[in-house]
């Protein structure tokens, strides 16, 4: 049995905890994270915490280009790595009562409680002390998302007067938790305060490669019972401080409002600091309670489309409503020059912002939670980003475009070999993403315009990348690192070679259908590729009848996880690299990661056999493989198993699973729980345009709904001891349920099967 780590407790809308984890705080942070998509915050006390923890506010899309420094440089690393650094600290108080500082870690603190409302993104924690019970309210705006709200109330529960000083910070005095070299990324441009408040203006540190610096203006200022006594500027953060005298059953509120603006935005200063100005004017004509009303109606509307409602486990309600709250807090596609990073605004590590993750497990959850808008503008950040990635591909002497492993701009900015050189099936991705959003919408606009720019430029780099056997007359990839990041450098990765056969076979037939002269696509190149297309070669196996992870992996000694000694798990943190490397354990689907993209492409005793072959060897430590697993399993009626799969995937966080999770949520797997109901136990289907469902309920549970957006439909999908299919918007459509054909025009109703 896995060890968990459960620090929170179970409620279908809420995260809560009744105490201050003084040794596991991190993790506590972590799990309660806000955020609106333009910046987030683990969740930090505002008070001191003096224990250990990890401050961190991040603004989407403000970065920092870390040198590369390695023992041996080999030609065609990336110069940086990019880094997602932590920006200004704008929660931070000092709160005295009655002189004494109230430090969460020691203060003797009553009846402490701690709720992060999913349903409108609202952090509230309050605790008695010193004969005061102190009660901090915060969110993100989604309304405004320059704004951050933060409320204090002090109600005086003993009947002696005391004395409240908050003193209210603005930092820039911050360190990055993954920085190598202790270095500072901001320094401080400009100060200074106002009537109400202060402000404070930073910059990245330059940096010798060209990238951007940016910029951000912070600005804080109150309104309720307190006055301002002393404004002072000290160790790179504006420091407002504020008294007020508590009498006997009364309570005073205090109200900061922070609002952050940032270059991305506005590339003159002036400009910047006038809409700064502006926008905290025209704030101060709205009320908290407005403020609030707008976060709860905003967070009402996502919800109304992609909330999952499960019946008969809490736990599971509960985990499914994290995985989708934290990733709307992340991303929801208002704005296409950002994307999902895998810890998206609650922690550093991994250090970039954009992963293949995002067009492998979040653009399905997009299309069918989100305005189609949504993914387009996904679609597009890589379309802007394509002379990059023909860079990429310069780098390392290949025509085409390479899209980056990990990156802000579209330049790769990830420096270990064996994942910027080798792991070159991220490329396969992006496409795949275009043939997904094509299929689902039925909108063939993208594809004929931008889509095939990407296309040919994708398939132009798999060509120049493969090389002739002359010995076997076939095709070949070597020198990678598939999906599975515990094996480097092999050759024939049979889901790499996969995808890139079918880039070249999509790419063709989308150019013959869509004919683009400008894009020069010669007839001796159409005829290379295709001759790739006939050539390649795949590892397989007759006798297992399996599609062979690579050439080789059949040698290795293939005993399976369970027989292993759990004390061994997970590898990656108890074993050496050469041993994990060596070993026949794989850290994520891989061969069934392929056999999942083109599902409708392999037989079910094909998918049998390779799922009861590589499954059993399969470690799961990369968050992003159990839903993969759970929705095949799904498919062969392996029932429990996809059950078991899911539970790690939806509360891989919630239950601290890889215990990873105090460096920040797994935020790109969060789509794994929504795919493994969706496509897992409900078995939604696009194949070729086709939507189709073939539900289960799993045994725990007493039901399942969850709705879609299809091809200008809305639909509701339930399923309990029957399964209902409402067609809630849009006209009649054809479906399959199960095996049977239906017109649905507004309900269908029938049995599971
Ligand atoms: C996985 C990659 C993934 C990255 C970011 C790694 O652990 O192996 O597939 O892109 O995490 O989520």
């Amino acid at each position: 049995m896995k060890q968990i780590t459960r620090i929170m407790g179970i409620d279908p809308w809420k995260i809560t905890a009744n105490k201050i984890e003084i040794e596991q705080r991190r993790l506590q942070e972590s799990l309660t994270s806000i955020g609106n998509g333009y910046m987030g915050m683990r969740g930090n006390f505002a008070e001191t915490f003096s224990g250990d923890h990890h401050q961190g506010t991040y603004v989407a899309g403000v970065w920092y280009p870390d040198k590369t420094r390695v023992g041996w440089w080999k030609n065609g690393y990336p110069e940086y790595f990019g880094k997602a650094i932590n920006a200004l600290d704008f929660a931070k108080i000092r709160l005295f009562i009655d002189q004494k500082e109230v430090d969460l870690a020691t203060a003797e603190v009553e009846n402490f409680e701690l709720s992060l409302n999913m349903k409108n993104g609202v952090l509230t924690y309050h605790y008695i002390v010193a004969g005061v019970r102190v009660t901090a309210e915060r969110f993100f705006s989604i309304a405004t998302q320059e704004l951050a709200v933060f409320k204090f109330t002090f109600e005086n529960v003993d009947g002696d007067l005391h004395s409240v000083r908050v003193e209210s910070f603005i930092n820039a005095n911050v360190h990055n938790e993954d920085s190598n070299y202790a270095e500072n990324f901001w320094e401080i441009y400009d100060h200074g305060t106002t009537e109400n408040g202060s402000y404070i203006l930073s910059q990245t540190v330059p940096n010798p490669f060209g990238v951007d610096q940016f910029t951000l203006l912070a600005r804080q200022e109150y309104l309720g019972d307190f006055d301002i006594t002393q404004q002072i500027f000290e160790d790179g953060a504006v420091i407002d401080t504020l008294d007020e005298v508590l009498p006997f059953s009364e309570t005073l509120t205090l109200e900061k409002r922070v609002t952050v603006l940032t270059s991305r935005d506005y590339d003159d200063l002036s400009v910047m600091t006038n809409a700064s100005v502006a926008l905290t004017d025209s704030l101060s004509e709205v009320t908290y309670d407005e403020l609030f009303n707008a976060q709860t109606e905003g967070w009402a509307t996502r919800w109304e489309l992609a909330d999952v409602q499960i019946e008969g486990s809490d736990e599971a309600q509960q985990g499914i409503r994290f995985n989708l709250f934290q990733l709307f807090s992340t991303y929801y596609g208002e704005d296409e020059r950002l994307n999902i990073g895998p810890k998206g605004l609650t922690g550093e590590k991994y250090g970039g912002a954009t992963y293949w993750d995002t067009e492998a497990y979040a653009v399905p959850l997009y299309l069918a939670l989100a305005d189609t808008s949504v993914t387009h503008n996904l679609l597009k950040y890589r379309h802007h980003q394509l002379p990059q990635a023909q860079h990429n591909a310069r780098q390392q002497g290949l025509k085409g475009a390479l899209y980056p492993m990990v990156t802000f701009t579209g330049v790769e900015c990830h420096n270990e070999w064996e994942i910027t050189f080798e792991e070159i099936h991220r490329n396969g991705a992006i496409a795949y993403a275009i043939y997904n959003y094509t299929n689902y919408t039925g909108d063939e606009t993208y594809l004929a315009h931008e889509g095939l720019e990407v296309l040919v430029e994708i398939a132009r780099f798999w060509a120049d990348r493969v090389h002739y056997s002359k010995r076997k007359d076939q095709y070949m990839i070597h020198g990678v690192t598939g999906p599975n990041e515990y094996e480097n450098n092999i050759n024939n990765n049979w889901y790499t070679n996969t995808l890139a056969t079918w880039v070249l076979k999509y790419t063709s037939e989308a150019l013959s259908k869509y004919p683009r002269p400008e894009l020069n696509v010669s007839a001796d190149e159409l005829e290379k590729w295709q001759e790739i297309i006939t050539k390649m070669y795949y590892p397989q196996d007759e006798e297992l009848g399996i599609f062979v992870q690579h050439d080789g992996f059949l040698d290795k000694d293939l005993t399976p996880v369970a027989e292993l000694d759990p004390k061994n798990l997970p590898l990656n943190q108890n074993w050496s690299w050469d041993r994990v490397l060596r070993s026949p354990y794989i850290k994520q689907a891989d061969v069934l990661q392929g056999i999942y993209f083109f599902g409708n492409k392999y037989s079910l005793d094909e998918k049998r056999k390779n799922f009861d072959f590589y499954e059993p060897l399969t470690v799961h430590e990369s968050s992003l493989s159990p839903s993969i697993h759970s929705i095949l399993a799904a498919e062969l009626g392996y029932d429990e198993k996809a059950v078991e799969m899911y539970e790690r995937t939806a509360r891989l966080d919630l239950d601290n699973y890889n215990n990873d999770t105090k460096d920040g949520l797994h935020i790109t797997s969060m789509t794994g729980s929504w795919l493994a109901i969706v496509q897992g136990f409900a078995q939604m289907k696009t194949w070729d345009g086709q939507l189709s469902f073939a539900p289960f309920l799993p045994k725990a549970w007493k039901g399942y709904a969850f709705h879609i957006n299809y091809r200008g439909r809305l639909l509701k999908i339930t399923v309990n001891d029957s399964v209902t299919i409402d067609l809630l918007k849009g006209t009649p459509i054809d479906l399959i349920i199960y095996d049977h054909q239906i017109n649905l025009t507004d309900q269908y109703k029938c049995s599971v099967s």
